[in-house]
C-alpha cells in the first residue's frame, strides 16, 4: 500500500534519492557496510557518537537516521543511544529515527520506540529488511512534506509567505491576486518594513512570469553616476573602466520582474529612459546605439511622498503615472487589527525553533506591550524586536523587557478604585477597536455596549477617533487599503 504508483513517481523517486541519511554507529565496520549497501540511494552521513551525531544532525538536518543504541562511551548500557534519541527529537520532532538493536535487545528497541523513534531493527541487520524500511520511511517523509505545504497553501492568513488575517491585508492580497495576472506596471507605497518587497515578490510569483528572474535593486543604494549603468547595461568602452559590454538588470530580469525599491531616488536622466522603457519596452545601453527590447515587468515601490516629489519638480510627472497604472498601499502595521499579535507568534515560532528554544512563549506582559506599542517601524520592527528577545530570553516566557518594551502595566500606577477601571476600560475598547479596525458597530458588539455608549466612554477615557493604534475610527469601517487602479 505504501508504495508509489502515481503519476509523479519520478520526481518523488528523486526526493527520495536525494534523502539524507545519518547513520550513528560507533562500529567503523558497519558505518562502511552501509555506505556501501545504502549509498547508492540516499546521501549517507556517519557519526560515531552522541556528540557527533548532534552535530551532523544539525548540520544536515537528514531525513532519515540510523541509530545503535549502544554508543560510546558506555556501549553496553543503550542509555547514550536512548540520549542520543532524545536530543535529536527534541531538535526535531518530526525526525525519522529507526534503532537498530543487538539481538536480545528488543525491550530496549521497544523503549526507544515508545520514546518517539520511527522503528527498529534486530542485528544482524538484513539489508532488504532496512531497505524495505526506510523506503516505506522516506514515504511517509515526503507526505508528510506534501501535507504541510498543502496546509500552508490552505492557510487563510498566509499569502505568498505573507501572513496577516485583517481586512486591510486580505484587500492587498486579492489587489496583488489581480494584478499578477497583468504586465502593468505596479506602485507599491507604504511606510517602511511594510512589505513592500515581499509583495512585489508575491506578484512576481503569482504571475505567468513567475519562472522568470525576479531581480530587486534600491535605487538609493547604487551611487547616481553608476545606477544607468546599473539598470540599463553598457558598451564596451562607454566610460572610463568599461572594459567589456555589461547587461543591465532591465535585460537581466528579461521575461521576468524587475523590482525597483525607492524609485523616488531615481535620478533625472534615468527617469528619461526609464519612461522610455515603459512606453516602447525599448532602450540603449549606455554608450550604445542598438536598440534593445526587452520584456520585463517593472514593480517600483517607495516610502516617499512621490506625488510632493512631483510637485517639487524632482520626479517627471508622466513617469509617475507610467509607474501608478496600479498603486497598491501596504497598511502599517497599527492599521492592521490583530496582525502584529498573529505575527508576533509566528516569528517566535519561528526563532525559536532556530534558537533551540522550541517552548518559548510570550508572556502576559509581552503581549499587553505587543498590543500597545505602536510599531513605527512595522514588521522589520517586530521582526526585529521578536529575533532579539527570542535571544535574550532567560526563562520559559518572554517578557515585555526582552522585547525591549515598556509593560504598560507598569506606565500607570494605579492609586484609585476609578484610575484602576478607567484603566480596564481603555485597555478593552483599545482592543476592541484595533480588533475591528476602528469599526465603531463591530466594537460595541463585542463590548456589549450600544455606539452612542461606546463613544461616551471614549470621550470620557479620551480616546479620539484618529488616535494612532485605533487608525481612524469610522462609522463604516476602515479605508479600503489598495487604491483603485488609476490609467
Ligand atoms: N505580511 C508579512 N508576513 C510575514 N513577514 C513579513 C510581512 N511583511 C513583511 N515581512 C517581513 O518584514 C521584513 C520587511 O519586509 P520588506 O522588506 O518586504 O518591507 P519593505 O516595505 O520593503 O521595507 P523598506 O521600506 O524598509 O524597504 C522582511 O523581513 C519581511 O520578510
Ligand atoms: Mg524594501
Amino acid at each position: 500500500m505504501w508504495h508509489d504508483d502515481s503519476g509523479d513517481v519520478a520526481s518523488r523517486r528523486k526526493r527520495q534519492m536525494n534523502s539524507q541519511l545519518l547513520v550513528v554507529d560507533d562500529d567503523p565496520e558497519i558505518r562502511t557496510q552501509m555506505k556501501w549497501a545504502l549509498g547508492a540511494d540516499y546521501e549517507v552521513i556517519m557519526a560515531e557518537d552522541r556528540a557527533s551525531a548532534v552535530e551532523k544532525f544539525k548540520a544536515n538536518s537528514p531525513a532519515l537516521t540510523l541509530l545503535d543504541l549502544g554508543l560510546p562511551p558506555r556501549p553496553n548500557d543503550f542509555e547514550e543511544g536512548l540520549g542520543a534519541l532524545s536530543d535529536l527529537l527534541a531538535l526535531d520532532r518530526q525526525a525519522k529515527i529507526i534503532i537498530i538493536s543487538g539481538q536480545g535487545e528488543k525491550a530496549n528497541a521497544i523503549r526507544a520506540v515508545g520514546a518517539g523513534a520511527y522503528d527498529f531493527l534486530c542485528k544482524p541487520i538484513d539489508l532488504d529488511e532496512l531497505k524495505l524500511i526506510l523506503h516505506r520511511c522516506i514515504y511517509v517523509v515526503n507526505l508528510e512534506r506534501e501535507y504541510e505545504e498543502l496546509q500552508k497553501k490552505s492557510r487563510p492568513d498566509v499569502f505568498e509567505n505573507m501572513l496577516g488575517a485583517s481586512a486591510q491585508m486580505h484587500g492587498v492580497f486579492a489587489f496583488v491576486r489581480k494584478v499578477a495576472a497583468t504586465d502593468a506596471p505596479v506602485l507599491l507605497l507604504g511606510e517602511s518594513g511594510t512589505g513592500k518587497e515581499m509583495a512585489a515578490m508575491a506578484i512576481h510569483r503569482r504571475s505567468t512570469r513567475k519562472d522568470g528572474p525576479f531581480i530587486a535593486i534600491n535605487c538609493n543604494a547604487i551611487p547616481e553616476s553608476l545606477l544607468e549603468s546599473e539598470l540599463f547595461g553598457h558598451e564596451k568602452g562607454a566610460f572610463t573602466g568599461a572594459h567589456a559590454q555589461r547587461k543591465g538588470l532591465i535585460e537581466t530580469a528579461g521575461k521576468g520582474s524587475l523590482f525597483l525599491d525607492e524609485i523616488g531616488e531615481l535620478p533625472p536622466p534615468v527617469q528619461v529612459k526609464l519612461l522610455r522603457f515603459l512606453q516602447e519596452q525599448r532602450f540603449q545601453r549606455v554608450g550604445g546605439r542598438q536598440e534593445i527590447k526587452v520584456d520585463t515587468r517593472i514593480i517600483a515601490a517607495t516610502n516617499a511622498d512621490l506625488k510632493e516629489a512631483v510637485a517639487k519638480g524632482k520626479f517627471r510627472e508622466d513617469l509617475y503615472f507610467r509607474l501608478a497604472v496600479v498603486v497598491i498601499k501596504l497598511p502599517p502595521l497599527r492599521d492592521r487589527g490583530d496582525d502584529a499579535e498573529i505575527l508576533a507568534q509566528e516569528f517566535l515560532h519561528e526563532f525559536a525553533a532556530q534558537c533551540e528554544k522550541a517552548g518559548l512563549r510570550f508572556g502576559q506582559d509581552a503581549l499587553r506591550a505587543l498590543r500597545r506599542h505602536g510599531w513605527p517601524g512595522n514588521v522589520r520592527e517586530l521582526q526585529n524586536r521578536i529575533k532579539r528577545a527570542v535571544i535574550m530570553a532567560e526563562a520559559k516566557r518572554i517578557t515585555a523587557a526582552d522585547l525591549e518594551l515598556a509593560d504598560s502595566s507598569e506606565l500607570v500606577p494605579v492609586t484609585t478604585l476609578k484610575e484602576a477601571r478607567e484603566n480596564v476600560e481603555r485597555e478593552m475598547v483599545e482592543q476592541a477597536l484595533r480588533k475591528h479596525s476602528g469599526r465603531i458597530s463591530a466594537a460595541a458588539t463585542d463590548l456589549g455596549v450600544s455606539r452612542p455608549t461606546l463613544y461616551e466612554l471614549m470621550d470620557k477615557l479620551g480616546i479620539s477617533r484618529g488616535e494612532p493604534g485605533t487608525h481612524g475610527v469610522t462609522e463604516s469601517g476602515a479605508k479600503a487599503t489598495p487604491e483603485p487602479p488609476k490609467t
